[in-house]
């Protein structure tokens, strides 16, 4: 592997070369989360904006994932292309974007996609079924017709602020490449090499 000192650097041309190689959702990584009690979880979720602070994804607060990340915010990132065998791991600490950020971004996302984020009690049981989420989203279509989605209160973007990154690269008869980066206390990155 090339070697690089900045970590976002080689996430930006590896991200670059996803977007164009990946059939689907280059931009998916698996978000792991654990309870206060250290149990872990996993699901995946978009990366929606990236740069020097970190990783965004949006979310509901009150889903399983907000709170989780309320009681203990620590997480990590997985980015898995499988059409490049290249994975990146990115660990670090969360924090809520603020109000103008997670409100210009709900702003560009369609209609129907605001209301159902309203609609949405995410990761509660549905009483009836699907059907309460129908209800739902009729009753929210009825609130907001002829006017503007604005954002609900409960629903946000998480910033992950890296403090590692491993990037690993598939090579022949498993002699893989990882490169792991770790923030030092200056705001530099250490560098090491690791077996695969
Ligand atoms: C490709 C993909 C992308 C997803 N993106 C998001 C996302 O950006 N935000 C989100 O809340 N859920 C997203 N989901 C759904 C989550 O994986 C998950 O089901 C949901 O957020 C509830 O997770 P939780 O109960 O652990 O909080 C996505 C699922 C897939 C398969």
């Amino acid at each position: 592997m090339p070697s690089a000192s900045d970590p976002f650097a080689l996430f930006e041309s590896w991200f670059a070369e996803a977007e164009a190689q990946e059939p689907r959702d280059a931009n998916a990584m698996i978000l792991a989360t654990a309870d206060a009690r250290g149990r872990p979880s996993a699901r995946a979720v978009l990366l929606k904006a990236w740069d020097a602070r970190g990783f965004v994804f949006y979310t509901n607060l009150d889903s399983r994932k907000g709170r989780e990340l309320a009681a203990n915010p620590q997480a990590a990132l997985l980015f898995y292309w499988k059409s490049l065998s290249r994975q990146i791991r990115i660990e670090g600490e969360t924090s809520l974007v603020d109000d103008a950020e997670a409100d210009a971004y709900f702003a560009t996302r369609p209609r129907e996609s605001q209301l159902a984020a309203w609609a949405s009690h995410q990761s509660e049981v549905m009483p009836e079924g699907r059907a309460s989420f129908e209800r739902a989203l009729a009753e929210v279509t009825a609130r907001f017709e002829g006017r503007e989605v604005p954002r609900p209160p409960r629903w946000s973007g998480y910033r992950l602020a890296p403090d590692s990154f491993e990037f690993w690269r598939e090579e022949p008869f498993r002699m893989h490449d990882r490169q792991v980066f770790a923030r030092q206390a200056d705001g530099g990155w250490e560098i090491r090499y690791l077996y695969p």
